[in-house]
């Protein structure tokens, strides 16, 4: 148990906590599950985290404002949703380990767990299946489907997925604030409305978005069936993109998309937090959690971590590659994390599995060989270590995303189609806080203090000599 921690055994902070949200078949309005008379192995442990300082009382106190690039030293909010300790390397859904989740849930059933604070009854994940499966937005909506078409086929998948999430708004008008008020996620409907839209379109449109950047017609939806078990939401993806893969590969994704959905308060769900704050649509907070995504410092990782592996194309020459990164001339991809300094729980999952689907496909990918090598250099030379460099998460997925038959540009999309259950989570806990207020960091001003007087253009000297701003690349001379 890590030492920097205070835990005890006690009911939740909050036990009354709903996410403003029903269990999807709990219309009853039934009270919460109580700890009472629930074995030991089930009681919920809570973290009880040192008391955090409030900046503004510190401010008030006379303490300046500090200046923190990136966030580093910052607690932005307070959330209950995954417990994320990096320097034991402890990752935990709601209390439940990510090994454990990993290895005995399926990912709706942690969708479930994440966005209702509890795991799904055998009843309740039937119920939340079929109600995914046959929601209308299972089939893409018309301002969806018409953005997706404007997108020439070798446009990158996430700026895609980046603008048909934001489109989905223009097909739920009644979920727009803009349009319908600003206390329209105040009732419980509208917020569930919201998650189980966002969840039933993302399998169909992640779908439709390799088909359309591979060229092919997105087949017609066959999800749902009202004979028929519902398919997971893994299998709803499978389902429509490769009817015919193996079961190897729709566990390998399903267990892919449980490590993914959620991670605390990283780049793409501090984003949607911060959009959230402003009282914009929850489509849009979506669509920048996307955007921020995409970045390669973030998911986009996965994608670059292939092309990393490509270029350096062998072992041999894994030594020179790495002496480029001590030289900071390279940046080693799916290496590195703010919070972990220790090896990422999700990366040893992952590349396990990378072994298993390769295995299964009988493939002699070198890439694994070049990756293992990698992994094994970095992390017995001093440059590494010494700053507690491991693999992250990114790593070895796309090797296994490579094997199932998807183009690097797409595996971003596969990561958003996990972590869009923590976004949502992370919008529905903000909607709740009582400390929530509109994000708005302050700046240190390092330019000219004035005022200046502007002077006629006639009286403008030109010291360009002919050539323009922009010409000379001064970026900040053209605005
Ligand atoms: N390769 C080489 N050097 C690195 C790397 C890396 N991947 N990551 C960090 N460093 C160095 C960095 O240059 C710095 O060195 P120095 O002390 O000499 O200036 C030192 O390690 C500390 O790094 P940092 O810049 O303070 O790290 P950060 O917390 O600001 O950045 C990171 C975290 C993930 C952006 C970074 O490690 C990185 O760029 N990694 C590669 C991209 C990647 O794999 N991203 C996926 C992250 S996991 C998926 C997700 O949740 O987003």
């Amino acid at each position: 148990m890590p030492e920097s921690l205070h835990w005890r055994v006690s009911q939740r902070p909050t036990s009354n906590y709903t996410n403003g949200l029903n269990r999807v078949s709990d219309v009853s309005n039934s009270p919460p599950t109580t700890e009472k008379g629930q074995s030991k192995r089930h009681q919920k442990v809570i973290q009880v985290a040192p008391e955090a300082p409030r900046a503004s009382t510190l401010h008030a106190a006379g303490v300046p404002k500090l200046y923190d690039p990136g966030y580093a030293s910052t607690i932005s909010c307070i959330s209950s949703i995954t417990l994320l300790d990096g320097p034991s390397g402890i990752l935990r859904y709601r209390g439940y380990p990510i090994e454990s989740l990993a290895t005995l849930t399926s990912f709706d059933e942690v969708a479930y767990l994440i966005l209702y604070d509890g795991l799904p009854s055998r009843r309740q994940l039937g119920t939340f299946r079929r109600t995914l499966a046959c929601h209308d937005f299972a089939s893409l909506p018309s301002c969806v489907s018409g953005v997706l078409r404007a997108f020439p086929s070798h446009a990158h998948p996430m700026t895609i997925l980046v603008s048909c999430l934001s489109a989905l708004t223009a097909d739920i008008p009644k979920l727009n604030p803009s349009l319908a008020g600003s206390s329209v996620y105040k009732t419980r409907a509208a917020r569930s409305d919201a998650v189980m839209s966002t969840l039933a379109i993302m399998p169909t449109l992640a779908a439709a978005i390799f088909h359309h950047t591979t060229d092919n017609p997105l087949p017609a939806n066959t999800v749902c069936s009202s004979s028929s078990e519902p398919l997971s939401y893994t299998e709803r993806f499978f389902k429509l993109a490769l009817p015919n893969a193996s079961p190897t590969f729709i566990e390998a994704l399903d267990t892919i998309l449980i490590l993914h959905a959620d991670h605390e308060q990283n780049c793409s769900t501090s984003a949607v937090r911060h959009l959230s704050s402003s009282g914009v649509d929850v489509f849009s907070c979506l669509s920048a959690g996307a955007a921020a995504l995409y970045g390669p410092l973030h998911g986009g990782a996965c994608e670059a971590v292939v092309h990393m592996l490509e270029r350096i194309g062998r072992e041999e020459n894994v030594t020179d590659f790495l002496e480029r990164v001590k030289e900071k001339k390279e940046l080693l991809m799916g290496f590195g994390h703010r919070v972990y300094k220790t090896y990422d729980p999700r990366a040893r999952i992952v590349h396990r599995l990378a072994h298993n689907v390769l295995q299964h496909v009988g493939s002699s990918d070198p890439m694994i060989r070049v990756a293992t090598a990698l992994e094994k250099a970095a992390l017995t030379d001093s440059y590494f270590v010494s700053r507690k460099l491991y693999p992250n998460v990114d790593f070895y997925s796309g090797i296994i995303y490579k094997a199932m038959g998807m183009k690097p540009s797409f595996f971003t999309v596969l990561f958003a189609l996990g972590r869009c259950v923590g976004w949502l989570a992370h919008w529905l806990e903000y909607l709740d806080d009582p400390d929530r207020r509109i994000a708005r960091p302050h700046q240190r001003y390092t330019g000219v203090i004035g005022p200046l007087i502007v002077p006629s253009l006639d009286e403008r000297v030109d010291s360009s000599n002919g050539s323009e701003a922009w010409d000379k690349g001064n970026i900040m001379a053209r605005l």
